[in-house]
């Protein structure tokens, strides 16, 4: 069932001063316009490498859920870590039926299709993002 690695999630305190990192420190050539998910409470950005993406999020309003996040890891961390399925009705099932805890109904992620999270305790602490496969992508 589990997919292709679709992206790793970083919260961040500044998406500006993550992108400038992997930018100028780590070389990144390509790092889409960041941009606000007002509904997930955050702010997306993705840099682009040649096998799988970073994705950046960055907390937008005061209800984001990562803020609770940045309080434990005040400079950032790793946050989840996203992998790709073919039908995220048929995973958030056989997830469920396989009694892990997910996190919310399927809704549209940033890549534009249906996402769900696993609870890390199902998943050895990992936050996990189960993310429906792009039709045009495969
Ligand atoms: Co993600």
């Amino acid at each position: 069932m589990i997919g292709r690695l679709n992206h790793i999630g970083i919260a961040t305190p500044s998406i500006d001063e993550s992108v400038a990192m992997y930018r100028d420190f780590m070389g990144a050539t390509s790092v889409t316009e960041k941009w606000a998910m007002p509904e997930q409470g955050v702010w997306v950005c993705f840099v682009n490498l040649p096998n799988s993406q970073i994705e950046l999020i960055e907390p937008y309003g005061d209800k984001s859920p990562i803020h609770a996040f940045l309080e434990k890891n005040p400079k950032g961390g790793q946050h989840h870590v996203c992998f790709e399925v073919p039908d995220i009705y048929a995973a958030r099932d056989d997830m469920k039926a396989k009694g892990a805890t997910v996190l919310g109904e399927p809704r549209i992620g940033a890549h534009g299709t249906p996402v769900i999270f696993i609870h890390p305790k199902n998943m050895g602490g990992v936050l996990v993002e189960l993310m429906e496969t792009p039709k045009e992508a495969h």
